[in-house]
């Protein structure tokens, strides 16, 4: 769990700010980051891989958190960038990431995304099929412009992780580890390709090593022979991301639950790099962590706003129980993982915060969607928080800052979430909130003239 919290005086503190307090003065829901706990996760990674392996370069994952400010954070300490899209290029440019600062990853990409990445001289396209790789040697010999590539490839590892996020054991990216020698014949022999190097992700929060060491030792074998065959060196081999955070704490952990993890960058260096330094120590590492540096940076604030106990009844309809229920102003419209995959984000109330959180209350967001209610602790349906906790507490989603601002949306027409950062100590405004204006602006209404906007189809004819 993220280093930044504290609790003084019964208040969550994050970054050393009260939480609580800043709630008053601005409107909930809103994100906080901390510049700090940001440019922490990356020095953790940073140290642990180079002390290891020194030709190592970090990519970080900007689907995680393409926020401007924080991709500015993630600029300044001096790591690179990994995007997934067009749109995710762009925005790595407009924060001034150099073309050698940007691996671009996906699984569909368009012939104008292409062209961009070649156009824009990125470090390296990371091709997904024999298909694409044809389709960017057509594009970079259209343009009589050379493409930095890499190639992903299914080394085919299972892994314990929600099954959502396995990459390399059925999932839909890579190029079968069967094809990878014919993936590396076209690569080569391909007068507008200049091959890189070749790339693996076995998915995201990934909490044991052994797949990585399974992987990497895969990964150089496919390199091994790609590099005899061809009489070629690779400059590097990339690792992708996927380590985790520790989402519940050991005290309630139960075998194989991917919310929990015991490693620490140091595990994952040790796991990735020994192989590494023994078989082919030339190579540089690349690695796209995403989550393991923007989850622990922010945390969510929200406000109960309202209250209810309601009956447990058995098939008879004789009531057997009851249940409080509390419901805040965030819901799968500010934490679209707490549906979509069943995430669980711990939570504290943090006007109570020294208190035992004794009391089981079923939480529930504002949405009108009955499936907008927050996973239990552990194997319950409850969520534990101090006995008198009422409307008007401020309850906070912990370790929320990876793929929550990124998947945000209007659902009821709630406005989607501000954020906020703590930076040496001042609080600043990273996102402003959807103002309601913001809700109408795409619909055309009957009468009105469509395409007067600058829109996502724009963003096509901004590609050349
Ligand atoms: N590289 C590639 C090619 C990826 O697909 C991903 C994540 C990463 C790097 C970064 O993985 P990380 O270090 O963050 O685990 N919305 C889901 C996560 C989707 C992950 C997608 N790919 C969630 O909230 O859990």
């Amino acid at each position: 769990m993220t280093t930044s919290l504290e609790i003084r005086d019964d208040r969550l503190h994050f970054d050393g700010l009260d939480v609580a307090d800043l709630a008053r003065q601005v409107p909930t829901p809103f994100f906080l980051f901390s510049a700090r706990q940001i440019a922490a996760n990356i020095d953790a990674l940073r140290t642990a891989f180079t002390r290891r392996h020194t030709a190592t370069e970090i990519f970080y994952a900007s689907k995680a958190c393409s926020n401007m400010w924080f991709l500015n954070a993630v600029l300044r300490s001096g790591i690179n960038v990994e995007v997934n899209a067009g749109g995710e290029l762009i925005k790595a440019l407009r924060a001034a990431f150099a073309p050698r600062q940007i691996v671009f990853n996906g699984v569909a990409k368009t012939v104008a995304e292409i062209e961009l990445a070649v156009q824009t001289g990125v470090r390296a396209i990371i091709v997904d099929s024999l298909f694409e790789l044809e389709r960017v040697a057509d594009v970079a010999a259209r343009r009589q412009q050379r493409a930095n590539v890499a190639l992903r490839i299914d080394v085919d590892v299972p892994t314990l992780t929600h099954p959502g996020l396995a990459t390399t054991h059925g999932g839909k990216a890579g190029i079968d580890r069967d094809d990878a020698p014919a993936a590396f014949d076209l690569a080569v022999s391909s007068a507008w390709i200049d091959l890189r190097g070749m790339h693996m992700h076995i998915g995201s929060q990934i909490t044991s090593v052994e797949p990585y060491v399974r992987a990497v030792e895969t990964a150089l074998d496919i390199i091994d022979a790609a590099e005899q065959q061809h009489g070629i060196d690779l400059e590097h081999l990339n690792a992708g991301g996927g380590f985790a955070i520790v989402y519940r704490s050991a005290a309630v952990c139960q075998p194989a639950d991917y919310f929990c993890s015991t490693l620490a960058a140091d595990d994952y260096a040790e796991a990735i790099c020994a192989a590494l330094e023994r078989r082919n120590p030339r190579l540089t590492l690349f690695l796209e962590p995403g989550r393991s540096i923007a989850g622990t940076a922010a945390v969510l604030v929200t406000t109960v706003e309202n209250e209810k106990t309601k009956g447990v009844r058995d098939a008879s309809g004789k009531r057997v129980g009851d249940e409080r229920w509390l419901t805040v102003d965030a819901g799968f419209n500010t934490l679209l993982e707490h549906t979509n995959y069943r995430w669980y984000y711990p939570a504290v109330v943090a006007t109570r915060a020294g208190q035992p959180a004794t009391a089981p209350f079923r939480l529930a967001g504002p949405l009108c969607d009955g499936g907008d209610v927050f996973a239990g602790d552990g194997d319950t349906p409850f969520r534990h928080f101090p006995e008198g906790t009422s409307v008007g507490d401020i309850v906070v989603f912990i370790d929320t800052g990876a793929y929550s601002l990124e998947m945000m949306n209007p659902y009821n027409a709630r406005p989607r979430a501000a954020a906020y950062a703590v930076v040496d100590g001042d609080v600043r405004q990273i996102r402003e909130p959807d103002t309601f204006e913001d809700m109408v602006m795409h619909d055309v209404p009957p009468g009105a003239a469509a395409g007067s906007r600058d829109h996502p189809a724009s963003l096509r004819t901004e590609f050349p």
